[in-house]
């Protein structure tokens, strides 16, 4: 008798922005005359920027032809695209990563999700509460944590991020092995200073933890005091692995390409206590079930290096970090208290309202989509997050609607 593996069974009903998806088309087919604006999955709305796309073409254009065709790639990656991120996302801020170090891939959601897989089965896990739903939901899958009980899963240390601490956890006050951070933070878009990381970085050396660190947001951040990188801190290397991406970055939510830094030095332990270096369990990983980005895709992603690239990747973080600053200005009349959107495209407001009866009252009486904060876990209740990814004009008016709302 074949048997399913019983550890989904724990998960609540569906993901997150399925469930929201699937409450937006209800609306839609019961309301056809209501033009909805959608600010709630962060999903970018403005095309690919030139550079990306005249490589893009230009590499179509060599896969049409004997001579230039590329068949199977690095599973890694191409050698053009982790050298190009190697020395501007990190040699160039002072953080010692090699291109060998940097894994491409097809998405941070897939990497933060599978990198579990290389860890104990009983890894002791911390996960901040509020959270990407992704990195807990493939924890339960594998069977770490116990059933679901008053909103939270047996067995995951959960680090708090409140308006008390300024949405940056405190460090754990029970042992854990693996530690999930997100910098500018999804969903609250609270950032974190060099120093408060350092604290991160020296707790995960001291106690033989991991730290896994998602930066796929640290394009938006504007304050130059702020570290974009884990490996800005030193003694970074050992302890931590980063995720990054295009998606948000330079318009890649539908091109799909993302990368993963697992330094040589990053280790974990094995039964005996012998330090193992992470580098090689990874890229086994990777390369059996990971057959690489398509060329064309990596082509893409490597003119965001470009002098040209770099203006227009610019150019798109600037023209979202607007809408950021409109939604927080409005929102802040409208009397809520509101985090995020200076350094971030997410702003985290207080409704003073169970979440998702505000995401429907949003919904029903503005036409507009945000996400319901209780989504992201138990100290997200009360709160709703709204994205800046969508054209200005969308944004003024669900502004406006949303006024006329509950002004
Ligand atoms: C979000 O809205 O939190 C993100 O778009 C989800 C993702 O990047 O997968």
């Amino acid at each position: 008798m074949i048997k399913i593996n019983e550890n989904y069974l724990k998960l609540q009903a569906s993901y997150l922005f399925a469930d929201i998806a699937r409450k937006v088309a209800a609306f839609q087919e019961t309301h056809p005359e209501r033009d909805v604006i959608k600010l709630g999955i962060g999903d970018v709305t403005r095309s690919l920027p030139p550079a990306c796309i005249a490589a893009f073409h230009a590499a179509v254009d060599e896969m049409a032809a004997d001579g230039t065709f590329k068949g199977y790639g690095p599973e890694q990656g191409y050698p053009f695209l982790r050298e190009a991120i190697a020395k501007h996302d990190f040699q160039a801020r002072g953080a010692d990563i090699q291109p060998d170090e940097i894994f491409i891939s097809d998405g941070s959601k897939c990497d933060t999700g599978n990198i579990q897989e290389i860890f104990a089965l009983d890894a002791k896990i911390a996960i901040p509460d509020p959270v990407y739903p992704v990195y807990l939901d493939t924890n339960v899958m594998a069977g770490r944590t116990g059933s679901f009980n008053a909103g939270r899963y047996d067995g995951i240390a959960y680090l708090d991020s409140t308006a008390e601490n300024n949405f940056i956890p405190a460090l754990p006050s029970e042992p854990v092995d693996l530690i999930y951070l997100c910098f500018p933070n999804n969903p609250t878009g609270a950032t974190i200073s060099h120093d408060q990381l350092a604290q991160w970085v020296a707790y995960a050396r001291d106690t033989r933890a991991l730290i896994l660190y998602d930066a796929a947001y640290e394009a938006f951040i504007q304050d130059e005091s702020l570290p974009r990188s884990i490996y800005e801190i030193e003694g970074a290397r050992e302890v931590a692995i980063e995720f990054r991406s295009f998606s948000k970055t330079a318009g890649f939510t539908g091109t799909r390409c993302a990368f993963t830094v697992v330094p040589k030095a990053c280790r974990a332990f094995d039964e005996q206590g012998n330090s193992q270096a992470l580098h090689p369990l990874w890229n086994r990983r990777h390369s059996t079930k990971f057959n690489g980005v398509s060329y064309p895709v990596q082509k893409a992603a490597a003119a965001v290096y470009s002098e040209d690239g770099q203006t227009q990747v610019k150019g798109l973080v600037a023209y979202y970090l607007n809408n950021a600053a409109l939604i927080r200005k409005e929102i802040k009349g409208l009397g809520f208290e509101c985090v995020g959107g200076e350094n971030s495209p997410y702003i985290w407001i207080d409704g003073r309202k169970d979440s998702w009866a505000f995401f429907d009252q949003l919904l029903n009486e503005a036409g507009v989509v945000c996400t319901p904060g209780a989504g992201f876990g138990a100290c997200g209740e009360g709160f709703i997050r709204i994205s800046a990814f969508n054209s200005f004009e969308n944004v003024q008016e669900a502004l406006a609607r949303i006024k006329t709302a509950i002004g």
